[in-house]
């Protein structure tokens, strides 16, 4: 699943001041430079928008959005830039060193949001909720920490209900429509809301680190 290249993006990102550069110098102490007691990690967070309305809703808390693509973290930086209170921080990195960035349980709350399934089997070790990710989650969350994850795709998310489980993470929640109801706890990422306007059902799980 390719994105078209967004020049303006691209160029935009490296001047970005939401974009963290050297993100290992603040392993062990995101809380203390963020100001928070609650640490939000979005995983795959495209254009930014979940991160950006999350942190609006909640302004006590801390949001670290992170994207590899260079077009979508150039427009996601650009968001975040333009917010005049409070907001995320942008890494522009690959989730599979997730631990190079941030120490043993520090992160709250992992939001994985309509992640890329990548159905072929050869594929299937780049999915965020593949078994060499989820360990590396279970070794930055807090013990009471949590991964929310939403798609529409029923084969990803029968595939990380078996994942998380043979993990060793603990079911809270499980949900197979989740937008039936408001949530307006809950923003609507830009995948999420053409979905819904296509009338597909949302699934959610949450996942609690078991420890
Ligand atoms: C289908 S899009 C969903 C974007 C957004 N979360 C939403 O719901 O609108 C998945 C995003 O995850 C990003 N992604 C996939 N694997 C990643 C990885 N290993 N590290 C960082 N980003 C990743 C992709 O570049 C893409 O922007």
């Amino acid at each position: 699943m390719r994105m078209r290249r967004i020049k303006w993006a691209v160029e935009y990102l490296p001047t970005s001041s939401s974009l963290i550069k050297e993100p290992e110098q603040l392993k062990g102490k995101w809380k203390e430079f963020l100001q928070t007691d609650r640490l939000h990690l979005e995983i795959g967070c495209g254009k930014g928008g979940y991160s950006a309305a999350m942190a609006s809703l909640y302004p006590e808390e801390g949001f670290i959005a992170l994207e590899y693509n260079d077009s979508a973290a150039g427009v996601a930086a650009k968001k975040f830039d333009e917010i005049k209170g409070h907001k995320p921080v942008l890494l522009w990195k690959n989730a599979a060193y997730v631990t190079d960035w941030f120490g043993e349980n520090e992160v709250d709350v992992i939001h994985l949001n309509f992640s890329d399934p990548w159905p072929k089997h050869r594929t299937a070790k780049r999915r965020l909720s593949s078994p060499r990710f989820l360990e590396q989650y279970k070794s930055i969350l807090a013990p009471n920490g949590e991964v929310q994850m939403k798609t529409d795709n029923e084969d990803l998310f029968a595939y990380s209900l078996l994942a998380f489980q043979d993990a060793g993470f603990r079911m809270d929640d499980v949900t197979l429509n989740f937008r039936k109801e408001p949530h307006d706890e809950d923003p609507m990422t830009e995948y999420e809301a053409k979905f819904v306007a296509q009338g597909h059902p949302i699934y959610r799980c949450v996942w609690k680190r078991n420890k």
